[in-house]
């Protein structure tokens, strides 16, 4: 039998989840976060959420830009999860530091990332307070899609990439031959740079 719990419960049951990587550029600064928490909204017309936590430094950048792309990347490219995802824009460029190569947008502002199997171009629809954060709605108005990455009737070719899964708290895992299962957080992305420094 399941254990019912009025409070501390877990809520991510939901995990684990394809995380991705939004980018948004306001008066010429780009920036971007990872998201675990997205979902497509609408097919017709094409709406896409991201919930966004104000506490984010992208989150008055998106409200500026009304704009923002979403990136998906594979379980190879996991550790652009922790640069996005650990560090602040606040802190430091995120796009410089680590020398991020970005794509050109065809109708936003925007860059997509090099990396990317799979970008949306999406202009901000709508914002709505969801608890501690906001769920920022965006219209797809184009795509970039990787050839051969994506299979005729559209689903993922899983023999061109192999997707990334977040589990929380810093871990990521594949699907191949069972999980591998690895942690990539800030103590890792730290590392790097002190490695930078020291060359
Ligand atoms: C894998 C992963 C998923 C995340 N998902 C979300 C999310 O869905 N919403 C959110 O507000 N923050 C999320 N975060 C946290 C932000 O990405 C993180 O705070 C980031 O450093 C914010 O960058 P910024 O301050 O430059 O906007 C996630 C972090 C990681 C590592």
């Amino acid at each position: 039998m399941k254990k019912f719990k009025e409070k501390d419960f877990n809520m991510y049951g939901l995990y684990p989840v394809v995380p991705c990587i939004v980018l948004v550029k306001s008066e010429d600064k780009i920036n971007g976060l990872s998201i675990a928490w997205h979902t497509a909204l609408s097919a017709s017309p094409p709406l896409y959420g991201i919930l966004v936590s104000p506490k984010r430094h992208s989150y008055e950048m998106i409200k500026q830009a009304q704009e923002f792309t979403i990136n998906f990347i594979p379980f190879e490219k996991s550790f652009l999860f922790a640069v996005f995802g650990r560090i602040s824009g606040k802190e430091m460029d995120k796009i410089k530091t680590f020398k991020i190569e970005l794509e050109k947008s065809n109708r936003v502002k925007t860059p997509v990332l090099k990396d990317a199997f799979i970008a949306y171009e999406c202009l901000l629809r709508e914002e709505i307070e969801t608890g501690d954060h906001f769920l920022f709605v965006g219209e797809i108005i184009g795509s970039h899609e990787r050839e051969n990455f994506f299979e005729e009737n559209k689903i993922p070719n899983l023999k061109a990439y192999e997707p990334c899964f977040y589990l929380g708290r810093d871990f990521y895992a594949k699907a191949k031959i069972g999980f591998l299962k690895q942690r990539v957080g800030r103590e890792e992305i730290e590392k790097i740079l002190k490695f930078k420094e020291r060359i």
